[in-house]
């Protein structure tokens, strides 16, 4: 008999390297997670973003597994004279299956804005590629009451002119920018509640039933201790992990707990 799963969407982590380890050290980092984390797990789906420089080491030492490899960044034409900029394909041919796009370190680093996002969605998606669409507030914006707004003005400039799309093929994740890196982490009820609030505005933009498939992350401060608190809420569906996956027993740990 066909049991009711009553949570459809795979829950998905991804660590996000950020501009942290060497290929010596991401070697290492790999044989010990390797050693931690069953390569054929399932039930989760788990994705590494190393620097860019690290991709054909990481996705050597991970072939057969059943994680994936993420970038952290894409550029949206397919080729040309744009110095210091990585090509979709460039990505799909070391094997990535993800990206992360606009990244809120990259939009108030790097200029990135909504229209760049944008371009660079639908640059992932042409390719085969399944963006990791990060939008959240800062604490100003939080502050002034306008969370929601900020994150609709995202998703909706970010996913412009996109309607036809499956909704295993974009993760959103949610990441309050006042939240990352700073041990601080937004209390979990607040973020289901703003991933509910995602799934609406998803819904309003590709379709009720698109949205209901798409996974919306929450990322900021996740730690091995905390992740429970997030991934258990039937609203939020995994989450993307900075300092804490950069060591192998407390991405190892928060994996377990991240299951249950
Ligand atoms: P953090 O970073 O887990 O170190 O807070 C999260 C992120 O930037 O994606």
């Amino acid at each position: 008999m066909a049991t009711f799963d009553p949570r459809p969407r795979k829950p998905i982590v991804a660590g996000n390297w950020k501009m942290f380890k060497t290929e010596a050290e991401a070697e290492v980092l790999i044989g010990q997670l390797l050693q931690r984390l069953d390569p054929l797990i399932e039930g989760i789906e788990i994705v590494l973003c190393p620097p860019f420089t690290d991709l054909p080491l990481v996705g050597k030492l991970i072939d057969g597994s059943k994680w994936h490899l993420g970038a952290q960044n894409i550029h949206w034409e397919r080729q040309g004279a744009f110095t210091g900029e990585i090509s979709p394909s460039m990505l799909v041919g070391l094997g990535c299956r993800y990206v992360i796009v606009g990244h809120s370190e990259r939009r108030a680093y790097f200029g990135e804005s909504d229209e760049t996002v944008n371009r660079k969605v639908k640059a992932a998606l042409a390719a085969g590629l399944r963006p990791i669409l990060c939008v959240g507030e800062t604490l100003a914006e939080r502050e002034q009451g306008r969370t929601e707004a900020v994150v609709e003005r995202q998703l909706s400039g970010g996913l412009d002119g996109i309607d036809q799309l499956s909704g295993v093929d974009l993760v959103a994740a949610y990441e309050p920018v006042w939240a990352i890196g700073t041990g601080v982490p937004c209390g979990a009820g607040e973020a289901e509640r703003v991933s509910g609030f995602i799934r609406e505005v998803l819904g309003r933009l590709l379709g009720d039933g698109t949205a209901e498939e798409i996974r919306i992350q929450y990322g900021g401060s996740v730690k091995p201790g905390n992740i429970a608190q997030f991934t258990s809420r039937p609203g939020i569906d995994g989450a993307l992990v900075g300092g804490a996956s950069l060591e192998a027993d407390s991405f190892a740990t928060l994996i377990r707990e991240a299951l249950g």
